[in-house]
This record gives structure tokens, sequence and C-alpha cells, in this order.
């Protein structure tokens, strides 16, 4: 379960909309590996395929918490078939923007309809954390970052910030 590099800000990539998932096989399985080993190194609680660069509909997550045993959870082709009209603030961060946080509103609870690992039918009702860290992960598939959610004041101020960054590492490793 080799681990993989963690693309960020300001990589185009960032901004391709996903492809559907065809075939659920070992080839998938062991994308989501290595996803799972590659988030829990991080550490985070939630990784798009396309951070590792692959454009692809599928996402990893975890938001057990911390002192208890791992809950890790993939979910591919997901699609939130309904959401809350309640709605709930958390301090996101995101593993493709280090070390940046702020708080976004997004539904509190919504029902998640997606492919398991299997390749059989889910339907999952998330709340709390995990409805914040599933529809986070799902924007990754379409290509929307949570910093879009903010003013475009502090956005533009962080795409600048991570262009600088970019632009002295000359694309020499990442921080
Ligand atoms: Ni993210």
């Amino acid at each position: 379960m080799p681990v993989r590099d963690i693309i960020t800000l300001p990589d185009p990539k960032l901004r391709l909309v996903s492809k559907p998932i065809e075939r659920v096989d070992d080839d998938l399985r062991r994308l989501i590996d290595d996803m799972l080993a590659t988030m829990y190194e991080a550490p985070g609680i939630g990784l798009a395929a396309i951070q590792i660069a692959e454009p692809v509909r599928l996402l990893v997550v975890d938001a057990a918490p911390k002192e208890g045993p791992r809950a890790p959870m993939s979910l591919i082709n997901p699609e939130i078939v309904w959401s809350s009209d309640e709605r709930n603030t958390y301090e996101e961060g995101c593993l493709s923007i280090p070390e940046y946080y702020e708080e976004v509103e997004r539904p509190a609870s919504v029902r998640v309809r997606y492919i398991d690992r299997d390749g059989k039918a889910q339907e999952q009702l998330a709340e709390g954390l995990l409805a914040t860290v599933v529809q986070h992960e799902l924007d990754h598939l379409n290509g929307v970052l949570f910093i879009d959610y903010l003013s475009k004041l502090k956005r533009d101020r962080v795409i600048k910030k991570f262009a600088k960054i970019a632009r002295r590492d000359d694309g020499k490793g990442r921080l």
C-alpha cells in the first residue's frame, strides 16, 4: 500500500471534473488501499482520488474519533441524493491546501449513494463531521475546493500565497 504524493494548489488538476468508474476490480481496490495509506499518513480524514492525480470518481474517508478504532470507508461514484435544510459550520482544511483553515457552512446531513469496494450499491445517511467530509471530498470530484465558498478576497489571497510558494519551490518537492 504505497503512500502517494498529494498534489497541492495551484496544480490545475485540482480543477478537473473526475470521470465515473466503470469497473470495480483489483486494480481499483489497490488504488483505494493506496489512498487510505496516503490519507492516514498525511494525516487526514478524507481524500479524493484527484488529490493523488487520479481523475476518477473515488474518495476515501475516516471521520471516526481519533481515540477509537479506524473506520475506513471508500465511496465509488458517490452522489448526494438528499441534503438537509439545516446547516452546520465546521472549520475545514484540505490536504491540497496545507495549513490553511476556514469556516465553511454546508448542509448538516446528507444521504449519499455510492458503490463500495465489493461493487455493491450502498446508501448512507451522513451526519455531523462525516457529512462535512463527504461533501468536501465529493466537491473535489467536480473540481471544487473549500476555498470556493469563501469571499473572493480571502480566496484570492490564499491562491496568491500558494502560487508564490510554488514559484519559490520551482517545482522541486512539496512543502
Ligand atoms: Ni480537500
